[in-house]
């Protein structure tokens, strides 16, 4: 999809803000393709819990680490590591499984098989250790998830739960880390400048993890 050349890259604030645009423009587009929280059934609210842990349990931390494995800048290795210390040392992995569980929705086979294919692909692009795009699809992730937590906590309140830890850790919507994880990915463009060739797709991991996304929202019954 969106490719920006290598000659545009001069690498200044401009280009990290029309980066930031589109990310936010998407995340508000994957967030729209959900179904109304009020409108679904008991099943589905199930499924959309239990898809997303089924992604983000074992793998949020697994690409956060690709991303520090990726990036060259002191900016960008100390904003993932912030990042890294926080999901380890509070345990996220546990507080999600808390909250699926508190929601009776626990993944199942079907849950992990609605999502394996382009779960694979995003795996697979992490692997390639592409510095920028791989922050820009972990800049995109964090946008979007904090803008889905006031809809993942009222589907499992729906479900009757009160366990709602994770999605108040998550929903917080802070500027200050937003603005310093794009100031991360301006220091990272500038060193990684030279290994841009015109066919660089910034957007590449955005657009895999956008359709992982829509798995997680669409059901797989229907
Ligand atoms: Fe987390």
């Amino acid at each position: 999809m969106a490719t920006i050349s290598s000659d545009v890259l001069s690498l200044n604030g401009s280009t990290t803000k029309s980066i930031q645009e589109h990310v936010e423009c998407v995340a508000d587009d994957v967030l729209a393709s959900f179904p109304n929280v009020e409108q679904l059934t008991a099943e589905e609210r199930r499924g959309i819990i239990a898809r997303y842990t089924a992604v983000l349990e074992g793998n949020f931390i697994y690409w956060m680490t690709g991303a520090l494995l990726s990036v060259h800048s002191e900016e960008a290795r100390t904003k993932i590591l912030e990042n890294l210390y926080e999901e380890v040392r509070d345990c996220h992995p546990g507080m999600l499984r808390r909250f699926a569980l508190a929601a009776h929705a626990l993944p199942t086979d079907t849950d992990a098989t609605a999502v394996y294919r382009n779960l694979s692909n995003v795996r697979l692009f992490i692997g390639r250790l592409s510095p920028v795009p791989v922050l820009v699809m972990m800049a995109f992730f964090e946008g979007w998830i904090q803008r889905f937590m006031a809809y993942l906590a009222e589907a499992a309140r729906r479900q009757g739960s009160t366990e709602m830890e994770y999605t108040d850790v998550h929903g917080v919507c802070d500027i200050t880390h937003t603005q310093e994880l794009f100031r991360a990915l301006e220091a990272e463009m500038a060193i990684a400048h030279d290994s841009f060739g015109p066919a660089t797709d910034l957007f590449e991991g955005v657009d895999l993890l956008q359709t992982l996304i829509r798995d997680i929202a669409a059901n797989p019954e229907s």
